[in-house]
This record gives C-alpha cells, sequence and structure tokens, in this order.
C-alpha cells in the first residue's frame, strides 16, 4: 500500500507522541518527535551558559548553531529512537522541568527553526512517517496526507504531565507544572515565526475525555482511509 506523511500536531502534553509512536509501530512507519529536537537545542543553550531564567544570549546561541550536531538512534529494546546531542544520548535530560521552562524562547527563534525544519524534511522525503510537533502540518509537512491537530484542557495536560514527572522521581508541584503547561501555550500560539495553529485541512482530536484506546482507534482508521 501506498506510504504517507503524517503530520500530528498540537498542544503540550495532549499524548501526541504516545499517539504518534503507536501509529508508527502498527504502520510500520519511522517516528521522529520533533520536540526533542527543540529540547535538545535548549539543553546545549543551557549547558553553554546561553539561557537562564533572568537572561538569553540569543546571538551567540545563533553563532553556535553549526557546532550543534543532533540524530536520532533508535533503541530497539525501548521500540523508538532516543535523542543525541554531539553524540551523547540526552533522553533523560531533554525531558527535565528545567528544560521545559526555557524550551519556548529557544523554539522562537528563527534560525532555530530553520535549522530543525530542514533537517526533519530530509528525514521525512522518503514518506512513510509520523511526526509530531507543532509546525508540522503547516510549515514542514504542507502536503502531507494526513493530519492531525490535538487538544485537551490545560489541567488534563499538567495532571499528565506532574504524573509522568513525579513517576520518573522529579521533585515538582502540580501547579508549577501547570504554569508551565499554560505559559508554554501563550508563547506557542502567539510567536511571531511558526506559531502553533491548527492546519486548516487537519482532524481536531480533543482527548480530554478519550481513551488511548479509542484515540488510536479513530486515527488509524484516518490513516487507512488514506492510503497506508
Ligand atoms: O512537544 P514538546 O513539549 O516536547 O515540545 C517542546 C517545545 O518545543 C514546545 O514548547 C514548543 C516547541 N516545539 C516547536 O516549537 N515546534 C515543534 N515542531 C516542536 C516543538
Amino acid at each position: 500500500m501506498k506510504k504517507i506523511t503524517i503530520a500530528i500536531d498540537g498542544f503540550s502534553s495532549t499524548g501526541k507522541s504516545t499517539l504518534a509512536k503507536q501509529l508508527a509501530k502498527e504502520l510500520g512507519y519511522v517516528y521522529v518527535d520533533t520536540g526533542a529536537m527543540y529540547r535538545a537545542v535548549t539543553l546545549f543553550a543551557m549547558q553553554q551558559g546561553l539561557i537562564s531564567d533572568s537572561h538569553f544570549d540569543k546571538k551567540q546561541l545563533i553563532a553556535a548553531l553549526p557546532q550543534i550536531s543532533l540524530q536520532f538512534q533508535f533503541n530497539p529494546q525501548l521500540g523508538f529512537a532516543e535523542m543525541y546531542l554531539n553524540g551523547q544520548n540526552v533522553e533523560t535530560e531533554i525531558r527535565t522541568l528545567e528544560v521545559s521552562q526555557q524550551v519556548s524562547r529557544i523554539a522562537e527563534v528563527s534560525e532555530v527553526r530553520a535549522k530543525l525544519v530542514e533537517q526533519q524534511q530530509k528525514m521525512g522525503a522518503d514518506k512513510g512517517i509520523v511526526m509530531d510537533g507543532r509546525d508540522i502540518g503547516t510549515v514542514v509537512f504542507p502536503d502531507a496526507e494526513l493530519k492531525i491537530f490535538m487538544t485537551a484542557s490545560p489541567e488534563t495536560r499538567a495532571q499528565r504531565r506532574f504524573d509522568e514527572l513525579t513517576a520518573k522521581g522529579q521533585q515538582v508541584t502540580y501547579e508549577d507544572v501547570l504554569q508551565n503547561v499554560v505559559g508554554r501555550d501563550k508563547i506557542d500560539t502567539s510567536r511571531e515565526d511558526s506559531p502553533l495553529v491548527k492546519a486548516n485541512d487537519a482532524y481536531e482530536v480533543d482527548n480530554s475525555n478519550l481513551s488511548r484506546e479509542e484515540q488510536f482507534a479513530l486515527v488509524l482508521k484516518l490513516a487507512m482511509e488514506k492510503g497506508s
């Protein structure tokens, strides 16, 4: 059957990556988590002292972009690809609340976006890909055969994120996580370059009240109809 491109966009912690991973596995497609790429650039900027709560040296970050190499490497034990920053596995480091608190400011920088979008378009050149992010159906693959836009209430998303982080042993409060979710929504939807918007031809899935199984069945059906 014909391989297609599946673009999954939406707000943070709507379960985009869980759905995308399930779909990729079922269809034998490659899965790409573009949020991990923005998080890895953020981690680089933090390690180099270019960004903190009180300062952001945007010029230096732009100058340092050629030094940043990002790769996904499939981990057969986990069943998905892990993020490598300059040869180092950073899968754990990029998922902390500290990185989440800085990432939206990094994702606003057009030069960062241009670099990552170019790499993402190369990864999807042969189709047979499920990519999740904020601008996949609008900027990275405007011609994707299937576009999904995921939403859920901020409280539902914050609770999910809080559960995830505390399960990993991170010391966070629900209030901090909720604040981060709401703050990121605001920056992600209002930034000048590639703001988070639903593509005209995207299917909206509000999963506040959908189980993972229901959601997966719904989207898999759409993918089948589109030809995969
Ligand atoms: O999906 P995530 O929460 O891991 O994404 C982290 C941040 O990266 C998010 O706040 C917005 C940004 N992002 C983006 O601007 N464009 C993408 N395609 C993916 C993520």
